[in-house]
């Protein structure tokens, strides 16, 4: 039987696994991924906008959120393979993945491994290449000072990247409580994160085989995943769509909400059954 709601617990891989399940259940399937160091609840303004007409999973990536850790380092690999059981453990039939950045790079790998397990993709501020050898040195330094300093520190650094310079008068609460995910993330998750994240290797020489339709969004601002780096996906993934997000920068789906909204719900349009009219109560008892 499925549950329904939020926070829910399932155990997959062995791990404890937090998970929101909303949404009609014959519906298409999205499954949102999170960035880091961050979790499921960045996605809620997408999960209120899309589960009226489709079945919407926000999950908690081991270590985030409320998911346990479990004792295995982390790697692109093992969030692969906790996807994989996590979907399965659901008996979900070709999910249609949405990742944002970290997001983007597990759903590319997952998609890479096992194309026919999906039937659609959409990245959003993310890429396909690997971290650069000035990428991971920076990635070492932050291990270091999260280990002798406060989370909060490295909450703020990160923000100043995060977000476009207007999102500080304007999005305020989206900041704060991005701040908190970050300072709610233990300091082993957040370094064997980074650590995952240095060692990932690139995904691009898979991309032509992508034959599932793919939306591709960024924000125009983002600094982490540029525009021009993700222009680079779009031209290997034949058919591919790209929308470049105004007013955000890497969080393009809590700082531009409504734009980011707009586009997910035309993209997903496409997997609707368009032969089963959808009746509403309203008109049908006048
Ligand atoms: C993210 O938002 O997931 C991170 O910026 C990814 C990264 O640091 O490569």
């Amino acid at each position: 039987m499925r549950n329904t709601g939020q926070d829910l617990k399932i155990i997959v891989n062995g791990l404890s696994v937090s998970y929101n399940d909303e949404g009609p259940i014959n519906a298409p399937t999205i499954i949102l991924i999170h960035g880091f160091p961050l979790n499921k609840s960045m996605w809620d303004l997408q999960l209120e906008a899309l589960k009226e007409d489709y079945r919407v999973i926000a999950y908690d990536i081991r270590g985030h959120g409320n998911s346990d850790a479990g004792d295995e380092n982390f790697s692109m690999d093992v969030f692969v393979n906790d996807l994989l059981f996590f979907i399965d453990a659901l008996n979900i039939d070709k999910p249609i993945l949405c990742g944002l950045s970290m997001g983007g790079y597990i759903a590319l790998k997952a998609i890479a491994k096992f194309p026919e397990h999906f039937g659609g993709l959409v990245l959003s501020d993310t890429q396909c290449l690997g971290d650069t050898p000035e990428m991971r040195e920076k990635r070492m330094k932050a291990i270091e000072s999260i280990n002798k300093n406060d989370v909060e520190k490295y909450a703020e650094e990160s923000i100043k990247n995060l977000f476009a310079p207007d999102s500080f008068t304007t999005k305020k609460e989206e900041i704060s409580a991005v701040r908190k995910m970050i300072v709610q993330t233990s300091k082993q998750s957040l370094s064997y994160t980074l650590f995952a994240l240095s060692e990932r290797k690139g995904t691009c020489n898979k991309l032509q085989d992508i034959k599932v339709p793919v939306l591709i969004m960024v924000g125009k601002e983002d600094k982490i995943t540029p525009p021009a780096a993700v222009m680079m996906m779009h031209e290997k993934i034949k058919g591919s769509l790209l929308k470049v997000l105004e007013n955000a920068s890497h969080l393009a789906n809590l700082e531009n909400p409504s734009g980011f909204n707009n586009q997910l719900n035309q993209f997903m349009g496409q997997f609707l059954d368009k032969t089963v009219p959808k009746y509403s109560l309203k008109e049908l008892v006048p």
